[in-house]
């Protein structure tokens, strides 16, 4: 941590289920995996379903989150219908030339973003850019849902875990990997709370590819190595990318600017695989007897079993 900050008092040692926000980061030191895409997406279906949500753009450089919400937000400005928008906070590049000048200023920045939003959303949905920095790895510490988008491809998996033609030289655990076990033991540390994380394949062919198929055994070899849970995310369709100018996705009532009002099947799917997004995750999604903090609970302790159980099941 940053010399002289705590995140005591914030996440500090406050039971993991206690805090409202569920924290969502989505990340992957593999660049142009789909994480902004999935950020969005996620963002407005948790709106969408009537949540309070927070957003936070870690990608100071980039900026996808943002930009994407500030078309939203100029939309929203002569729309038909209600257009829901996030409580979102864009982080600033620290501009001293001072690394431990900025990594102080950038900490001080998250934490005040932080400590804005726990406990008034549900949901805290973070966005992270593909380097490794020191805020990157502190923000994966935060996860309750981490989220890593690949694309169906051995340069993706391998940085997971390396993949390699002579088996002697296969199966390392390789640098995001590595990242991601290391938030954990720290997150264990901090609070004693867990980090469900989800490998989500995106930007899927309609056609399952030799390779494709391969991938996706690759990736459910890794899964009890390193504590994941595999998903099927996305398929690649113009749907995901091509609203970003007006800040919309598919599950915006997009019908209502078409010429006959009807959505194309490929409009239909996308809708449909967003929605298969958010069950995959599991999220501590409330119910009209179950209220938001029961939910974050029962998902603590259904977590907390699932990785007890794929543990013992290794050490077998
Ligand atoms: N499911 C999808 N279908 C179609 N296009 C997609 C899909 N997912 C991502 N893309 C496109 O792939 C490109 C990379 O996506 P995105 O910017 O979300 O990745 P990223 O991981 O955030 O990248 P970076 O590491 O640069 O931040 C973009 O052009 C985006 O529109
Ligand atoms: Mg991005």
């Amino acid at each position: 941590m940053a010399p002289g900050n705590s995140f005591s008092g914030q996440f500090g040692r406050d039971e993991p289920e206690l805090r409202s926000a569920h924290v969502i980061v989505v990340g992957n030191e593999k660049g142009g995996t789909g994480k902004s895409t999935v950020s969005i997406h996620l963002t407005v279906a948790l709106l969408k379903a009537g949540y309070r949500v927070a957003s936070i753009d870690l990608d100071t450089r980039q900026k996808t989150l943002t930009r994407f919400l500030e078309n939203r937000h100029s939309f929203a400005d002569g729309a038909q219908w209600p257009v829901e928008m996030p409580f979102h906070h864009a982080l600033e590049r620290g501009a001293s030339a001072s690394i431990q000048d900025n990594e102080t200023h950038e900490f001080a920045a998250f934490a005040e973003a932080i400590s804005q939003v726990e406990h008034a959303y549900e949901f805290v949905v973070i966005d992270t850019p593909a380097s490794d920095s020191y805020l990157m790895r502190l923000a994966h510490s935060l996860a309750d849902t981490l989220v890593s988008p690949v694309n169906e491809s051995y340069i993706d998996v391998d940085v997971f875990s390396r993949v390699h033609h002579d088996r002697s030289q296969r199966g390392a655990i390789a640098h995001y990997a590595d990242l991601v076990l290391e938030a954990r033991r720290r997150r264990r540390l901090v609070d004693g709370g867990i980090i469900d994380w989800v490998l989500l394949r995106n930007r899927l062919a309609s056609l399952k590819s030799n390779n494709a198929k391969q991938i996706e055994r690759s990736i459910s070899r890794l899964a009890s190595e390193l504590q994941f849970r595999p998903a099927e995310g996305l398929h690649d369709r113009v749907i995901f990318r091509e609203l970003f100018p007006i800040g919309l996705t598919a599950l915006d009532p997009i019908e209502e600017g078409l010429k006959n009002q009807t959505l194309s099947t490929s409009q239909k799917s996308a809708r449909r695989e967003i929605a298969e997004l958010v069950t995959s995750l599991q999220l501590p999604l409330r119910g009209s007897d179950v209220p938001h903090l029961q939910a974050r609970h029962l998902w603590f302790e259904r977590v907390s079993n699932y990785y007890r159980d794929i543990a013992s099941h290794d050490d077998d």
